[in-house]
């Protein structure tokens, strides 16, 4: 079992980058956290980063994994692309942001991707992405 992990764009400012809103943990921090995660339950991760909409794509069309585990960022409320090569690559997603976005601005409040996920899980700072990592391992199991 693999599981692809992406984060989108300015999540590698993570630590500095408005830490009333996400917090000063580091991305290298959360990574980490997810290997670990990973590896107690005995799955493979792979994780990138991209401040690159067209990149993320490519990520996500080229990929090899089961699953994915995504924080598309500011691309959650813009991106048909990500959005269409998530459909095309047919893989259990999961959503995950760090904030809860429908707690702030009105425009994160729509997300172009949730539709196409199997669910989202917003507003647990780094421990979103730990409970994407299960949901998206106990979706497989399920298969
Ligand atoms: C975010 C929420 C988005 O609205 C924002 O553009 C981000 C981070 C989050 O993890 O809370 O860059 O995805």
């Amino acid at each position: 079992m693999k599981i692809l992990v992406i984060h989108g764009p300015n999540l590698d400012l993570l630590g500095t980058r408005e830490p009333e809103v996400y917090g000063k943990t580091t991305l290298a921090e959360i990574d980490k956290s997810i290997q670990d995660l990973a590896k107690k339950k005995g799955v493979g991760v792979r994780i990138i980063q991209s401040n690159h909409e067209g990149k993320i794509v490519e990520e996500i069309s080229n990929s090899k994994e089961d699953a994915l585990v995504i924080n598309p960022a500011a691309y959650t409320h813009t991106s048909v692309a990500i959005r269409d090569a998530i459909v095309a690559r047919k893989i259990p997603t999961v959503e995950v942001h760090l904030s809860n976005i429908y707690a702030r601005e009105e425009f994160r409040h729509k997300s172009l991707i949730a539709p196409v996920a199997v669910g989202q899980i917003s507003g647990f700072g780094m421990d979103s992405y730990l409970l994407g990592l299960k949901a998206a391992i106990s979706c497989l199991k399920k298969k």
